[in-house]
């Protein structure tokens, strides 16, 4: 619910409130924000500023804006912290003084029509509108809305040239909030391709911190999403104020310890290469800025973040539909597939209980490789005789559905494409373009451009029954140049703007039925304006299960499973080389959307005989997996992680080696979503271990002794499989909180059918179900 009292508001969620007010000198003064109060105390919450410190500027007489905490700042009247937003007026300089004007609370979502994707849903908006001291007739509007299921406030700001002359904006950031103090750390998720979403969490040391990408993607180097702890808060517990962002080009966020220890965050879209030029009655809108507040935290803060994207980004029509199952033929061929080769796939995977064949890169053009043929979107009938619908006609037929992959924002040199169309790629008139993965960007923000496209895109859409689209991107962008802009400082911003454009006329339009799967080389642009048009994300070509840990862990702070698409593949790994078992292999993926991205005709018998078993297990604990309530704790730092999934009337709570040592430590496990009073049944997924997996320690345990190399053994390798950790308890919802004992683990002494035999990077995953 929104309030306003005598200028003073105040926003309220069923958990938090944020609170301002309008200073007499028409400045709105942040006072709160933190765990729902019952009334806007404002004498007693705000910021006391009694005198006037040394070396500052006086807005007013005894009022400096330097020390006073504010919603939105500018340049040249005494706020020397970070601006977030900087423009040149038409007088030629860079002061902006806005002062309060009005407000209007409206009973729904924040919406306008500029092209950028927002946040839909049930929802109150409050619109302060601010005009600036000398020109009156440029004016600053900041948007509030709040949505109340998931303790979520979207911000956005708008600026309105009412004058007569020409306001350049250099800087324009979505949010600030300034904070009264300054102890917490800093999260953000770092990587690079295979690498993505690494959680660094460091404490928050005087000066300006910055989270940005400059690729003209949200990247994968620092995804857009960042979070604030209190030192002290972990997973379980403490405050956390979360932020994000609807967009999905440069973003940037800084972090401001001030001298007087607070703490100022503003985030928006990079001012890196960027400036708009705003004529006589233009206006410019940034995106919106997501935040919220828990005490619970990071997995309460990940709760409301959950909630909210599930309800309030993806498209309504996939909001809570169960994912399929795909598989996916990219690792197991690359481009060397033929259409023989996609149906043998596409039959076993159909045996083994797969729902959709996703069929990747390589179907179109010259494409036998990354170097050409990118940008030709016409089936390539010698490896596809019949085309596009006879094959999914074919798939369709053993009851699979039919997905396909497209890069369309991209285009190799070595394309018909290119060659009719050399301008249509970005390239700056007098420069050689570079390269990236053998290809070069298309110019978006050309109409002409969009419209191809679309046409070509849609094309194959209606020329078979295609009911998925993974949409890759797979270069960042260098010498920009938009080759029809009179300001190149508009160009990354008019790029997403384009994109935006040609997924809402193909998806949201067009083809709404179709689940887009949206890609950048894995999550180099895994971020919430994409997941406004594609449900769910490629999170990372890296599926190693070690590796995918670490990169989901993540991930889930801020997306929620249903939003991450991931896949068991084969080992040893591709970017590893690493062996990991199946079943924790399966037990890291299920963690999200399912998928496997394998030949099932290079795998044993039996594992295809376990696969089919993870099929059907995810199947009957799908909707928990997608979009129950997710958890993650350490057990043990550094050695042992859990996952947790509730919803349902169960809880799925995975166990994680992260190293395993001899004379393992034993593991209690709790269950964080455990309730009080209930009774519950706890059991183990059934999980087999590989006979090859004890080499020549076979020898010790069977009657006759065979070698480890032999056909016998490896014979029965492919064949049968060793029962793994079987453990079955009936307890109370407080026993699961405060913590079970789990069955002992492999120590080399001895074979059990309850023995957990997880070794490095294995895994057990518990089922627990109330009565
Ligand atoms: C990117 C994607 C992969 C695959 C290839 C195809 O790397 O992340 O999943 O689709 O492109 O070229």
């Amino acid at each position: 619910m929104i309030w306003e009292n005598n200028r003073i508001f105040k926003l309220d969620t069923p958990n938090t409130s944020y609170i301002f007010r309008i200073t007499p000198q028409g400045q709105a003064e942040h006072i709160f924000y933190g765990k729902r109060l019952p009334s806007a105390d404002v004498d007693a919450l705000c910021m006391k500023n009694n005198i006037t410190l040394g070396g500052t500027v006086d807005y007013t007489s005894n009022y400096c804006l330097d020390s006073t905490l504010l919603e939105y700042s500018g340049i040249g009247k005494g706020d020397y912290r970070h601006t977030p937003l900087e423009c040149r007026l038409p007088d030629g300089s860079f002061t902006t003084d806005f002062v309060y004007e009005s407000y209007e609370i409206l009973d729904k979502a924040y919406e306008n029509d500029c092209g950028l994707p927002f946040a839909k849903g049930k929802g109150q908006t409050l619109r302060l509108v601010f005009a600036d001291k000398k020109y009156k007739d440029l004016h600053l509007i900041l948007n509030y809305t709040v949505f109340f299921n998931c303790d979520v406030i979207v911000r956005n700001a708008e600026l309105h040239n009412g004058t007569d002359g020409q306001v350049t904006i250099r800087k324009f950031l979505s949010a600030m909030v300034d904070l009264p103090e300054a102890d917490y750390s800093l999260l953000t998720l770092n990587g690079s391709w295979a690498k993505e979403a690494h959680i660094q969490d460091a404490p928050i040391g005087y000066g300006i911190h910055v989270n940005d990408s400059t690729v003209g993607a949200s990247s994968n180097r620092h995804n857009p999403a960042f979070l604030i702890k209190r030192i002290g808060a972990d997973e379980r517990q403490g405050e956390v104020i979360g932020c994000n962002l609807l967009y999905s080009g440069n973003h940037y966020s800084a972090v401001e310890k001030t001298s007087q220890d607070t703490l100022r965050i503003a985030w928006g879209i990079n001012p890196h290469c960027f400036d708009w030029v705003l004529q006589p009655g233009e206006a410019f809108v940034t995106p919106q800025a997501v935040m919220s507040f828990s005490e619970g935290g990071i997995n309460g803060f990940a709760a409301n973040m959950h909630d909210f994207v599930n309800a309030h980004i993806i498209p309504q029509r996939w909001q809570r539909v169960e994912r399929p199952v795909v598989l996916n033929n990219w690792e197991a061929t690359f481009f060397d597939f033929n259409k023989q080769k996609i149906l043998t796939m596409a039959k076993q995977a159909a045996q083994l209980g797969v729902e959709m064949f996703v069929l990747d890169d390589g179907w179109f053009g010259s494409r036998n490789s990354d170097r050409a043929g990118l940008g030709d979107w016409v089936t390539n009938t010698k490896k596809l005789p019949g085309g596009m619908g006879a094959l999914a006609k074919a798939i369709n037929e053993m009851g699979l559905r039919f997905g396909l992959w497209f890069e369309p924002e991209c285009v190799n040199p070595d394309s018909d494409l290119y060659r009719a169309h050399p301008d249509w790629a970005i390239a700056i008139p007098g420069r050689d373009p570079s390269l990236g993965r053998n290809q070069l960007t298309l110019d978006l923000t050309r109409g002409e451009v969009r419209d191809y496209i679309v046409d070509a895109v849609d094309k194959i859409l209606c020329s078979a029954n295609i009911e998925y689209v993974k949409w890759d991107y797979n270069r960042h962008i260098s010498d920009t140049f938009g080759s029809t802009l009179s300001n190149q400082g508009e160009f990354f911003h008019r790029y997403i703007l384009g994109l935006y454009e040609v997924l809402r006329r193909i998806f949201a339009e067009k083809h709404p039925h179709i689940l887009l799967e949206s890609c950048s080389s894995g999550g180099n642009r895994f971020d919430l304006g994409m997941l406004c048009f594609s449900p769910q994300i490629w999170t990372s070509d890296d599926t190693d299960a070690r590796e995918r840990l670490d990169i989901q862990r993540g991930m889930y702070c801020f997306y929620p499973p249903s939003s991450i698409s991931c896949h068991v593949s084969m080992c040893p790994h591709q970017q590893t080389l690493r062996n990991t078992p199946l079943g924790a292999r399966f037990q890291v993926a299920a963690f999200g959307v399912l998928g496997y991205e394998l030949d099932f005709g290079e795998l044993t018998p039996e594992e295809r005989r376990q696969i089919k078993d993870q099929i059907l297990f995810y199947k009957e604990h799908r909707r928990t997996f997608q979009y129950g309530r997710f958890s993650r704790y350490f057990p043990k730092p550094n050695s042992r992680e859990s996952w947790q999934m509730a919803g349902e009337g169960k809880i799925l709570a995975a166990i994680y080696n992260l190293t395993y040592h001899a004379i393992p430590a034993r593991d209690t496990l709790r269950f964080l979503a455990a309730q009080s009073g209930k009774r519950y049944s706890v059991a183990t997924m059934e999980q087999k271990q590989r006979i090859g997996r004890f080499g020549g320690l076979i020898k010790h345990v069977l009657p006759v002794k065979l070698k480890a190399d032999g056909a016998v053994v490896r014979f029965a390798d492919r064949h049968f499989a060793m029962t793994d950790g079987k453990e079955c308890y009936e307890c109370s919802g407080e026993a699961l909180q405060s913590g079970i004992q789990l069955a002992m683990q492999y120590s080399g002494t001895g074979y059990s059918p309850d023995l957990r035999i997880s070794g490095d990077w294995g895994s057990t995953l518990y089922v627990a179900e109330e009565l």
